[in-house]
């Protein structure tokens, strides 16, 4: 079977990881008869020399057609402070990211954490509270609506007087001299049922409990997600339901195995809490992303990490994580067999000793620390 996939190589050392995690995907997904083919759709600052748009519209129209994107990530401080100071509206992070969540209607944003024990010196954690393999936490991140798309979302509601006097605005109209400035934060029933019934599935088939993250005490809009949460549990008898205020979810952080479950959390809240628990793992470097519309199978496969453009250009960064995002891609076309391969080649490349810098604490040997494209050999050669 053929499967294209768009795929964005994105700005900094996103295209030396990239490239890395691409022949990784290419070779595990034969384990399946899968034939990946990538077809390019240009997005970033690199697009943005070309085809003068961080998000030129062939780009767009394209991804969207195919469905299914492997996204290295784009930004760059660079050109933000330049180009981006005349033009805000084109850097790339929020033009690109938001407007494919959107179009593509990505409900669901998968960001397992999965902890290495070989990477626990690299953790800011205490090394007892460092979890093994049976603790597992499974981000899955409500991805549209709430404050991310309020007021782009429901601007139309309001007659523009009471647009100007809520200070409601859309990011690139504010100029800084406002009285007031107003982000609207909704859920939509629908939505978010059909979001907590595919937590649920998703908890259940893993065996795990679902603890449900809001702000029920303070918040009208928790106050409803708490309710649908627990409206929607009673579907599902065998899932343990918890629900945890969205402040002790992240003091938890610090003790992973106190999240132990699939993690239902809300836009925002999913967006800070996903890092944090990252950062347990060692390395923002480790971390998976994607993100699904449930109904379509839409998706889009990016990493947590971001563009690291200060190793651009110096085969260093580390691909791990991207080649992690990989894995969840081919699960996802229906490759189980090499999706589960990329898992386990990470784990032996780890266990024998091979780190990329960022994943080195100046103990091991200097020949075992690696550069991006030795990384993708040596996860290739453990295939
Ligand atoms: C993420 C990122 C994005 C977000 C930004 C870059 C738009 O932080 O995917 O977590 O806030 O969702
Ligand atoms: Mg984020």
């Amino acid at each position: 079977m053929k499967k294209i996939i768009a795929l964005v190589r994105g700005d900094g050392s996103g295209p030396e990881m990239m490239a890395v995690a691409c022949a990784v995907a290419v070779e595990a997904a034969k384990k399946d008869g899968v034939e990946i083919v990538f077809e390019e759709t240009p997005m970033g600052w690199c697009a943005y020399k070309e085809y003068g748009d961080t998000l030129p519209p062939q780009s767009f129209k394209r991804a969207v057609e195919i469905g299914t994107i492997f996204f290295g990530a784009v930004g760059d401080p660079a050109f933000d402070n330049t180009i981006g100071g005349e033009k805000p509206e084109m850097k790339p992070e929020a033009r690109c990211l938001l407007a494919l969540r959107k179009r593509m209607a990505l409900l669901l944003n998968f960001r397992p954490m999965i902890f290495y024990p070989e990477l626990r010196h690299l953790s800011p954690l205490r090394p007892e509270l460092i979890p093994d393999w049976v603790v597992k936490q499974i981000f899955i991140r409500f991805l549209l609506q709430d404050t991310y798309f309020g007021n782009l979302d429901l601007m139309d509601l309001f007659p523009i007087e009471i647009r100007v006097s809520l200070g409601i605005k859309l990011k690139k109209d504010v100029i800084g001299d406002e009285d007031m400035i107003t982000d609207l934060a909704y859920f939509f029933r629908e939505t978010v049922e059909k979001y907590m019934r595919a937590a649920f599935i998703h908890a259940q088939q893993l065996g795990l409990p679902l603890i449900s993250v809001d702000k029920a005490n303070v918040m009208s809009r928790y106050e409803f997600w708490r309710k649908i949460a627990t409206k929607i549990g009673g579907e599902f008898p065998d899932v343990p339901l918890r629900h945890q205020f969205v402040d002790s979810a992240n003091a938890l952080l610090f003790v992973p195995e106190k999240l132990h479950g699939v993690i239902a959390c809300g836009n925002e809240h999913g967006d800070i809490l996903s890092d944090g628990a990252a950062a347990a793992l060692g390395s923002m470097g480790m971390m998976c992303s994607s993100a699904i519309n449930p109904d379509t199978g839409a998706a889009m496969f990016e990493s947590g990490a971001g563009t690291a453009p200060s190793l651009a250009g110096q085969d260093k960064a580390n691909p791990l994580g991207r080649i992690l995002s990989a894995a969840l891609m081919l699960r996802h076309i229906g490759a189980p067999v090499g999706a589960e391969a990329i898992e386990k080649a990470v784990m032996l490349v780890l266990r024998d000793g091979w780190r990329t810098a960022d994943l080195s604490s100046g103990t091991e040997c200097s020949d075992k620390i690696i550069g991006t494209r030795a990384m993708g050999e040596k996860v290739l050669s453990y295939l």
